[in-house]
Protein backbone atom coordinates (compact mmCIF):
# COMPACT_ATOMS: atom_id res chain seq x y z
CA UNK A 1 0.00 0.00 0.00
CA UNK A 2 2.31 2.83 -1.34
CA UNK A 3 0.86 5.79 0.35
CA UNK A 4 3.69 8.75 -0.77
CA UNK A 5 3.87 9.35 3.10
CA UNK A 6 6.89 9.71 4.30
CA UNK A 7 7.98 6.27 6.77
CA UNK A 8 7.51 5.93 10.49
CA UNK A 9 9.14 3.12 12.25
CA UNK A 10 9.68 1.65 15.71
CA UNK A 11 8.96 -0.89 18.31
CA UNK A 12 8.70 -1.83 21.76
CA UNK A 13 10.27 -4.84 23.57
CA UNK A 14 7.02 -6.82 25.02
CA UNK A 15 7.37 -6.52 28.79
CA UNK A 16 4.18 -6.75 29.90
CA UNK A 17 1.24 -4.16 30.27
CA UNK A 18 2.52 -0.30 29.89
CA UNK A 19 2.16 2.58 32.30
CA UNK A 20 1.56 6.00 32.20
CA UNK A 21 5.60 6.77 31.58
CA UNK A 22 5.12 4.36 28.43
CA UNK A 23 2.17 6.19 26.95
CA UNK A 24 3.30 9.25 27.36
CA UNK A 25 6.91 8.65 26.63
CA UNK A 26 6.15 6.84 23.30
CA UNK A 27 2.37 5.24 22.59
CA UNK A 28 0.90 8.91 22.69
CA UNK A 29 3.59 9.98 20.01
CA UNK A 30 2.95 6.87 17.90
CA UNK A 31 -0.66 7.43 18.20
CA UNK A 32 -0.12 10.96 16.60
CA UNK A 33 2.18 10.36 13.92
CA UNK A 34 -0.45 8.16 12.47
CA UNK A 35 -2.39 11.40 11.19
CA UNK A 36 0.80 12.42 8.82
CA UNK A 37 3.23 9.49 8.46
CA UNK A 38 2.91 5.64 6.78
CA UNK A 39 3.69 3.94 10.43
CA UNK A 40 5.23 0.58 10.79
CA UNK A 41 4.91 -0.73 14.79
CA UNK A 42 5.94 -4.17 15.81
CA UNK A 43 6.93 -5.93 19.18
CA UNK A 44 10.72 -6.21 19.49
CA UNK A 45 10.32 -9.94 20.65
CA UNK A 46 13.80 -11.25 19.56
CA UNK A 47 15.24 -8.00 21.42
CA UNK A 48 13.99 -9.41 24.72
CA UNK A 49 16.10 -12.79 24.39
CA UNK A 50 19.03 -10.44 24.32
CA UNK A 51 18.86 -10.24 28.28
CA UNK A 52 16.06 -12.36 28.82
CA UNK A 53 15.93 -15.74 26.80
CA UNK A 54 15.14 -18.02 29.48
CA UNK A 55 12.17 -16.26 30.36
CA UNK A 56 10.90 -16.23 26.82
CA UNK A 57 7.54 -17.81 27.96
CA UNK A 58 6.43 -14.68 29.33
CA UNK A 59 6.34 -13.35 25.61
CA UNK A 60 2.92 -14.62 24.18
CA UNK A 61 1.43 -12.78 27.08
CA UNK A 62 3.21 -9.82 27.42
CA UNK A 63 2.41 -9.42 23.67
CA UNK A 64 -1.21 -10.03 24.10
CA UNK A 65 -0.96 -7.19 27.18
CA UNK A 66 1.13 -4.75 24.67
CA UNK A 67 -1.63 -5.41 22.11
CA UNK A 68 -4.22 -4.30 23.96
CA UNK A 69 -2.33 -1.24 25.34
CA UNK A 70 -1.24 -0.20 21.62
CA UNK A 71 -5.01 -0.28 20.72
CA UNK A 72 -6.97 0.98 23.77
CA UNK A 73 -4.11 4.23 23.33
CA UNK A 74 -5.13 4.75 19.56
CA UNK A 75 -2.95 2.35 17.89
CA UNK A 76 -5.43 1.96 14.33
CA UNK A 77 -4.11 -1.18 11.84
CA UNK A 78 -6.38 -0.03 9.24
CA UNK A 79 -4.05 2.76 9.20
CA UNK A 80 -1.00 1.59 10.54
CA UNK A 81 1.21 -2.02 10.16
CA UNK A 82 1.44 -3.27 13.72
CA UNK A 83 3.32 -6.58 12.82
CA UNK A 84 5.48 -9.13 15.37
CA UNK A 85 9.15 -8.66 14.68
CA UNK A 86 9.82 -12.87 15.06
CA UNK A 87 7.32 -13.93 12.39
CA UNK A 88 9.71 -11.29 10.00
CA UNK A 89 12.54 -13.47 9.50
CA UNK A 90 13.91 -11.89 6.69
CA UNK A 91 15.08 -9.53 9.60
CA UNK A 92 17.45 -12.10 10.95
CA UNK A 93 18.79 -12.37 7.10
CA UNK A 94 19.68 -8.58 7.09
CA UNK A 95 20.91 -8.76 10.29
CA UNK A 96 23.59 -11.31 9.89
CA UNK A 97 24.53 -9.28 6.21
CA UNK A 98 25.00 -6.29 8.58
CA UNK A 99 27.34 -8.12 10.41
CA UNK A 100 29.74 -9.05 7.89
CA UNK A 101 30.33 -5.10 7.71
CA UNK A 102 29.93 -4.01 11.12
CA UNK A 103 33.09 -3.90 12.95
CA UNK A 104 33.08 -5.28 16.39
CA UNK A 105 34.15 -1.69 17.93
CA UNK A 106 31.01 0.10 17.04
CA UNK A 107 29.21 -2.01 18.91
CA UNK A 108 30.90 -2.01 21.68
CA UNK A 109 31.48 1.42 21.95
CA UNK A 110 27.87 1.48 22.20
CA UNK A 111 26.80 3.29 26.13
CA UNK A 112 23.38 1.09 26.12
CA UNK A 113 25.59 -2.00 25.84
CA UNK A 114 27.97 -1.16 28.85
CA UNK A 115 25.00 -0.33 30.63
CA UNK A 116 23.01 -2.94 30.26
CA UNK A 117 26.04 -5.46 31.35
CA UNK A 118 26.69 -2.93 34.25
CA UNK A 119 23.59 -2.53 35.82
CA UNK A 120 22.67 -6.36 35.07
CA UNK A 121 26.13 -7.29 35.82
CA UNK A 122 25.96 -9.88 32.79
CA UNK A 123 29.63 -11.63 33.42
CA UNK A 124 29.89 -12.97 29.90
CA UNK A 125 28.26 -10.89 27.26
CA UNK A 126 25.74 -12.54 24.51
CA UNK A 127 26.92 -12.15 20.98
CA UNK A 128 23.32 -11.26 20.88
CA UNK A 129 23.85 -8.66 23.53
CA UNK A 130 26.34 -6.85 21.41
CA UNK A 131 24.43 -7.49 18.43
CA UNK A 132 21.60 -5.73 19.75
CA UNK A 133 21.60 -2.33 17.93
CA UNK A 134 22.53 -4.30 14.67
CA UNK A 135 19.07 -6.14 14.76
CA UNK A 136 17.66 -2.49 15.70
CA UNK A 137 19.46 -1.23 12.40
CA UNK A 138 17.70 -4.41 10.63
CA UNK A 139 14.02 -3.62 11.78
CA UNK A 140 14.43 0.01 10.61
CA UNK A 141 16.19 -0.29 7.33
CA UNK A 142 13.68 -2.97 6.43
CA UNK A 143 11.67 -0.96 5.84
CA UNK A 144 13.50 1.89 4.26
CA UNK A 145 12.36 4.14 7.59
CA UNK A 146 12.54 7.90 7.23
CA UNK A 147 12.02 8.46 10.83
CA UNK A 148 12.18 6.59 13.65
CA UNK A 149 10.03 7.87 17.21
CA UNK A 150 12.50 6.80 20.08
CA UNK A 151 13.69 8.17 23.55
CA UNK A 152 17.30 10.10 23.76
CA UNK A 153 18.52 7.19 25.18
CA UNK A 154 18.04 5.28 21.56
CA UNK A 155 19.85 7.94 19.66
CA UNK A 156 23.59 5.92 19.50
CA UNK A 157 21.26 3.12 17.83
CA UNK A 158 19.92 5.83 14.95
CA UNK A 159 23.72 6.64 14.70
CA UNK A 160 24.82 3.34 14.27
CA UNK A 161 21.95 2.10 12.01
CA UNK A 162 22.71 4.96 9.85
CA UNK A 163 26.49 4.04 9.57
CA UNK A 164 25.65 0.50 8.81
CA UNK A 165 23.31 1.83 5.98
CA UNK A 166 26.58 4.09 4.64
CA UNK A 167 28.52 0.60 4.74
CA UNK A 168 25.89 -1.52 3.29
CA UNK A 169 25.55 0.91 0.19
CA UNK A 170 29.60 2.13 -0.31
CA UNK A 171 30.25 -2.29 0.31
CA UNK A 172 27.88 -3.28 -2.27
CA UNK A 173 25.65 -0.58 -4.05
CA UNK A 174 23.44 1.98 -2.59
CA UNK A 175 20.12 0.25 -1.45
CA UNK A 176 18.97 1.60 2.26
CA UNK A 177 18.01 5.70 2.56
CA UNK A 178 19.67 7.04 6.35
CA UNK A 179 17.33 7.62 8.62
CA UNK A 180 16.68 9.94 11.31
CA UNK A 181 15.28 9.79 14.98
CA UNK A 182 12.29 11.78 15.76
CA UNK A 183 12.36 13.38 18.89
CA UNK A 184 9.66 14.61 20.90
CA UNK A 185 8.71 16.49 24.04
CA UNK A 186 8.35 13.93 26.62
CA UNK A 187 6.85 15.30 29.71
CA UNK A 188 8.42 14.51 32.87
CA UNK A 189 5.97 11.51 34.48
CA UNK A 190 7.03 11.00 38.04
CA UNK A 191 5.52 7.74 39.66
CA UNK A 192 3.69 7.61 42.80
CA UNK A 193 6.18 7.84 45.39
CA UNK A 194 8.23 11.09 42.98
CA UNK A 195 10.64 8.85 41.23
CA UNK A 196 10.70 8.02 37.89
CA UNK A 197 7.36 6.17 36.72
CA UNK A 198 8.60 2.58 36.46
CA UNK A 199 7.36 -0.85 36.57
CA UNK A 200 10.58 -2.18 38.63
CA UNK A 201 9.50 0.66 41.26
CA UNK A 202 6.27 -0.07 42.11
CA UNK A 203 5.11 3.46 41.90
CA UNK A 204 3.52 2.88 38.23
CA UNK A 205 -0.01 3.71 36.82
CA UNK A 206 -1.16 1.01 34.49
CA UNK A 207 -3.46 2.00 31.00
CA UNK A 208 -5.46 -0.79 32.73
CA UNK A 209 -5.90 0.85 36.16
CA UNK A 210 -9.80 1.62 36.78
CA UNK A 211 -10.45 4.65 37.72
CA UNK A 212 -10.94 3.57 41.60
CA UNK A 213 -7.62 1.85 41.62
CA UNK A 214 -6.04 5.11 40.09
CA UNK A 215 -7.48 6.87 43.08
CA UNK A 216 -6.80 4.65 45.27
CA UNK A 217 -2.95 5.38 43.94
CA UNK A 218 -3.18 9.58 43.76
CA UNK A 219 -4.48 10.05 47.20
CA UNK A 220 -1.39 9.05 48.92
CA UNK A 221 1.00 10.08 46.39
CA UNK A 222 4.59 11.94 47.91
CA UNK A 223 3.80 15.60 47.34
CA UNK A 224 6.25 18.46 48.39
CA UNK A 225 8.38 17.20 51.66
CA UNK A 226 8.29 20.90 52.67
CA UNK A 227 3.94 20.59 53.12
CA UNK A 228 3.89 19.05 56.05
CA UNK A 229 0.26 20.56 57.84
CA UNK A 230 -2.15 21.59 55.40
CA UNK A 231 -1.59 25.63 57.03
CA UNK A 232 1.84 25.07 55.46
CA UNK A 233 1.96 27.01 52.14
CA UNK A 234 3.42 24.53 49.47
CA UNK A 235 5.84 24.73 46.65
CA UNK A 236 4.29 23.42 43.25
CA UNK A 237 7.47 23.38 41.33
CA UNK A 238 8.82 20.70 43.58
CA UNK A 239 5.83 18.41 43.76
CA UNK A 240 5.10 15.58 41.87
CA UNK A 241 1.13 15.92 41.25
CA UNK A 242 2.13 19.19 40.00
CA UNK A 243 4.04 17.85 37.49
CA UNK A 244 0.73 15.51 36.52
CA UNK A 245 -1.01 18.85 36.63
CA UNK A 246 0.93 20.07 33.69
CA UNK A 247 0.41 16.90 32.17
CA UNK A 248 -3.80 16.73 32.62
CA UNK A 249 -4.98 19.85 34.26
CA UNK A 250 -5.58 23.22 31.58
CA UNK A 251 -4.18 26.52 32.64
CA UNK A 252 -7.35 28.00 34.21
CA UNK A 253 -7.42 24.98 36.96
CA UNK A 254 -3.94 24.41 37.06
CA UNK A 255 -2.80 28.38 38.21
CA UNK A 256 -5.08 27.92 40.75
CA UNK A 257 -4.06 24.76 42.11
CA UNK A 258 -0.70 26.41 42.12
CA UNK A 259 -1.74 29.97 43.48
CA UNK A 260 -3.82 27.66 46.46
CA UNK A 261 -0.77 25.39 46.87
CA UNK A 262 1.60 28.61 47.62
CA UNK A 263 -0.94 30.54 50.00
CA UNK A 264 -1.99 27.21 51.92
CA UNK A 265 -5.27 28.22 50.52
CA UNK A 266 -6.28 24.15 49.39
CA UNK A 267 -4.93 21.29 50.88
CA UNK A 268 -2.75 18.39 49.00
CA UNK A 269 -5.90 16.00 48.76
CA UNK A 270 -8.13 19.26 47.36
CA UNK A 271 -5.10 19.43 44.66
CA UNK A 272 -5.15 15.97 44.06
CA UNK A 273 -9.37 16.04 43.59
CA UNK A 274 -8.84 18.33 40.86
CA UNK A 275 -5.89 16.43 39.32
CA UNK A 276 -8.40 13.42 39.59
CA UNK A 277 -11.11 15.23 37.70
CA UNK A 278 -8.76 16.11 34.58
CA UNK A 279 -7.41 12.52 34.47
CA UNK A 280 -9.39 10.24 35.44
CA UNK A 281 -12.02 10.89 31.65
CA UNK A 282 -9.33 10.76 29.20
CA UNK A 283 -7.79 7.34 31.39
CA UNK A 284 -11.00 5.57 31.61
CA UNK A 285 -11.72 5.82 27.81
CA UNK A 286 -8.55 4.49 26.81
CA UNK A 287 -9.01 1.78 29.31
CA UNK A 288 -12.00 1.06 27.96
CA UNK A 289 -10.93 0.77 24.37
CA UNK A 290 -7.94 -1.47 26.02
CA UNK A 291 -10.36 -4.03 28.39
CA UNK A 292 -12.76 -4.03 24.73
CA UNK A 293 -9.43 -5.46 23.11
CA UNK A 294 -8.09 -7.32 26.11
CA UNK A 295 -11.64 -9.56 26.25
CA UNK A 296 -11.03 -10.65 22.38
CA UNK A 297 -6.76 -11.97 22.42
CA UNK A 298 -7.97 -14.21 19.51
CA UNK A 299 -8.74 -10.80 17.34
CA UNK A 300 -5.90 -9.07 19.07
CA UNK A 301 -3.62 -12.20 17.25
CA UNK A 302 -5.63 -11.83 14.77
CA UNK A 303 -4.59 -7.93 13.89
CA UNK A 304 -0.40 -9.49 14.53
CA UNK A 305 -1.07 -11.54 11.83
CA UNK A 306 -2.55 -9.48 9.11
CA UNK A 307 -0.18 -6.58 10.32
CA UNK A 308 2.87 -8.81 9.81
CA UNK A 309 1.56 -10.27 6.46
CA UNK A 310 2.00 -6.48 5.28
CA UNK A 311 5.44 -5.77 6.77
CA UNK A 312 6.30 -9.21 4.99
CA UNK A 313 5.40 -7.72 1.59
CA UNK A 314 7.70 -4.75 2.35
CA UNK A 315 10.28 -6.86 3.92
CA UNK A 316 10.51 -9.84 0.90
CA UNK A 317 11.00 -6.55 -1.80
CA UNK A 318 13.88 -4.98 0.33
CA UNK A 319 15.63 -8.75 0.70
CA UNK A 320 15.01 -9.20 -2.84
CA UNK A 321 17.37 -6.05 -3.28
CA UNK A 322 19.72 -6.87 -0.68
CA UNK A 323 19.99 -9.95 -2.23
CA UNK A 324 20.57 -9.35 -5.38
CA UNK A 325 23.38 -6.07 -4.42
CA UNK A 326 25.41 -8.92 -2.15
CA UNK A 327 25.29 -11.03 -5.58
CA UNK A 328 26.17 -14.60 -3.83
CA UNK A 329 24.28 -16.97 -5.71
CA UNK A 330 24.83 -18.14 -9.43
N1 LIG B 1 15.60 -0.73 21.39
C1 LIG B 1 14.24 -0.24 21.43
C2 LIG B 1 13.90 0.05 22.89
O1 LIG B 1 14.48 -0.49 23.78
C3 LIG B 1 13.28 -1.23 20.85
C4 LIG B 1 13.50 -1.42 19.38
C5 LIG B 1 13.93 -2.54 18.78
C6 LIG B 1 13.32 -0.44 18.38
N2 LIG B 1 14.03 -2.35 17.42
C7 LIG B 1 13.67 -1.07 17.15
C8 LIG B 1 12.93 0.90 18.39
C9 LIG B 1 13.61 -0.37 15.95
C10 LIG B 1 12.87 1.58 17.19
C11 LIG B 1 13.22 0.95 15.97
O2 LIG B 1 13.00 0.83 23.13
FE1 LIG C 1 1.58 19.34 45.58
FE2 LIG C 1 -0.86 20.21 45.22
FE3 LIG C 1 0.00 19.59 47.69
FE4 LIG C 1 0.92 21.73 46.44
S1 LIG C 1 -1.18 21.38 47.09
S2 LIG C 1 2.14 20.23 47.54
S3 LIG C 1 0.98 21.05 44.31
S4 LIG C 1 -0.28 18.20 45.97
Amino acid sequence: MPTGRERVLSGMRPSGKLHLGNHLGALANWVRLQADYECFYFVANWHVLTTDAPRSGEAPGYTLEMMADWLGAGLDPERSTLFIQSLVPEHAELHLLFSMVTPVGWLERVPTYKEMVEQLGIESPSYGLLGYPLLQAADILMYKAHWVPVGADQVPHIELTREVARRFNHTWRPVFPEPDAKLTEIPKVPGTDGRKMSKSYDNAIYLSDTPEEITAKIKPMVTDPARKRRTDPGNPDVCPVFDLHRIFTPAGDREAAATGCRTAGIGCLDCKAVLLAHMLPPLAEIRERRQRFAEKPGRLVEILHEGTRRARTVASATMAEVRAAVNLVP
